[in-house]
């Protein structure tokens, strides 16, 4: 952006001052905001103008596209006939009809789901969920939670504990009690330019039984994981390791978590992580791309015998002491559906699988651009890791960042990498753009 694009661009906006921004340099944003006016299918639109190819589909959320004709239409005529209706003892017919059509969407034996708000609010609640049901079948020592190095599990108190990004937790004190970390996944040495699952690293899964030796497993609730751990930098799990989890939880009753806020409604290819990498979790969270990003929406999926474990006491009685006042909100239960509509209707699950051969190859023909140590994706989800500039973390992807704003195209970063999850509407030529848009970007740093 020029100076005095900037300088038109403040003139026209509200004051920037007194909103604190989430995730975000302030001082820097402020003095050279960004901002999205409106945006369509695969497209946001600038307030000064641009038009930029949109390849995070928001935060990872708006796998429909953006301002969907269908979900918009949906949620205009809900809030026409129904605004709010009390979530406690009191409920509304779309909620029910989102949770059927989800529990028959998810893996086999996912047949319950809880709503919240966000994918933190369903961090918080499938941990709450864990807890309580291993207390109610009466082995209540069980209350440690395992997580894993680099995972990110949203910013509640609960999700910061599990989670494993030191950033969002150094500055918040001792967090939750007795919880521990799996080793991360990721080796560039090993792994680096893998096509599909890397084949080093499965045997890190086996870290799990020596964390169960030390604390012992009657007191362990839970391990929590993201099949792809996404925020982190879009680290596949190495071939065979979430099995191995699997097993290692089942052997000694530990409940697992997949925490599938980013890897649902067919980011990885098929509906979830669960299906694409053939694990079927105990409780699975979802946020985002719930509602395609349009209405904030999260939940949890639980197993049936995790629910039936609840329901025992006297008959009215309060089974689970948890819920938020727009636990499965009107608004977002109809865009909820209505989202599950385009995915099924318009083949979105099936197009991202289509698209998966064309993206894989596209991100890795930027295999040898400057700095690049390292390409990995899988569905519609991928990253490309460039070398850190010596002393200045996260500087030079940044700065890729900024050149393909200005050049038409919205990258996320994380650390020094640069993440992509486009909407699953995307066709070959965007793909395209994207990527040589990103190349320029490089070989201009
Ligand atoms: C895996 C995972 N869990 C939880 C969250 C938190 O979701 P929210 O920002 O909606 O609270 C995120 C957000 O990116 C996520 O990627």
């Amino acid at each position: 952006m020029t100076d005095n694009t900037v300088r038109q661009l403040k003139t026209d906006l509200p004051d920037l001052e007194s909103y604190w921004m989430p995730f975000t340099g302030n001082r820097y944003f402020k003095e050279n905001p960004r901002m999205i006016a409106r945006a369509e299918g695969m497209y946001c639109y600038t307030t000064d103008g641009k038009k930029l190819l949109d390849g995070v589909a928001g935060l990872w959320c708006c796998n429909a596209g953006h301002c969907n004709p269908k979900i918009v239409e949906a949620i205009k005529a809900q809030a026409e006939k129904l605004d709010y209706s009390m979530a406690f003892q009191l409920s509304h017919p779309t909620v029910f009809e989102l949770a059927n059509r989800l529990t028959d969407l998810a893996p086999d034996g996912l047949d319950y789901a809880f709503f919240v708000n966000s994918g933190s609010e369903a961090v918080d609640t499938a941990l709450k969920m864990a807890l309580a049901y291993h207390r109610t079948r009466g082995e209540a020592a069980r209350t440690r939670f395992i997580g894993r190095e680099k995972g990110y599990h949203g910013v509640g108190f609960g999700g910061i504990s599990v989670g494993g990004l030191s950033p969002n937790r150094k500055m918040f004190g001792t967090m939750l009690p007795g919880v521990d970390h799996l080793p991360h996944t990721h080796n560039v040495e090993k792994n680096a330019f893998s096509k599909g699952l890397p084949q080093w690293g499965g045997h890190l899964a086996d870290e799990l039984e020596n964390i169960i030796a030390l604390h012992d497993a009657s007191t362990v609730a839970a391990v929590i994981v993201e099949p792809i751990a996404g925020s982190a930098g879009v680290l596949l799990p190495p071939e065979g390791y979430l099995k191995r989890l699997r097993k290692i939880c089942d052997k000694h009753g530990i409940l697992l978590i997949f925490d599938e806020v980013i890897c649902g409604f067919g980011r990885t290819g098929d509906t979830f992580g669960a299906a694409r990498f053939d694990v079927t979790p105990d409780l699975m969270t979802l946020a985002k791309g719930l509602t395609s990003g349009t209405v904030p929406m999260g939940g949890v999926l639980a197993s049936k015998h995790i629910y039936d474990t609840f329901m025992t006491g006297p008959d009215g009685a309060i089974e689970f002491f948890h819920g938020y006042t727009y636990s499965g909100h009107p608004l977002a239960a109809a865009a909820g559906c209505a989202a599950l509509d385009v995915y099924v209707d318009d083949g979105l699950f099936e197009r991202a699988a289509s698209m998966e051969g064309k993206f894989t190859d596209a991100l890795h023909s930027l295999k040898g651009e400057p700095n690049v140590i390292d390409v990995r994706s899988i569905g519609l989800i991928g990253a490309v890791e460039l070398e850190s500039i010596e002393g200045q973390p996260t500087a030079r992807a940044m700065s890729v960042f900024r050149d393909c704003y200005d050049n038409g195209v919205i990258v996320r970063t994380t650390g020094d990498t640069l993440a992509f999850s486009p909407p699953l509407i995307i066709n070959d030529a965007e793909i395209e753009m994207m990527i040589e848009t990103v190349r320029t970007a490089l070989r201009t740093q």
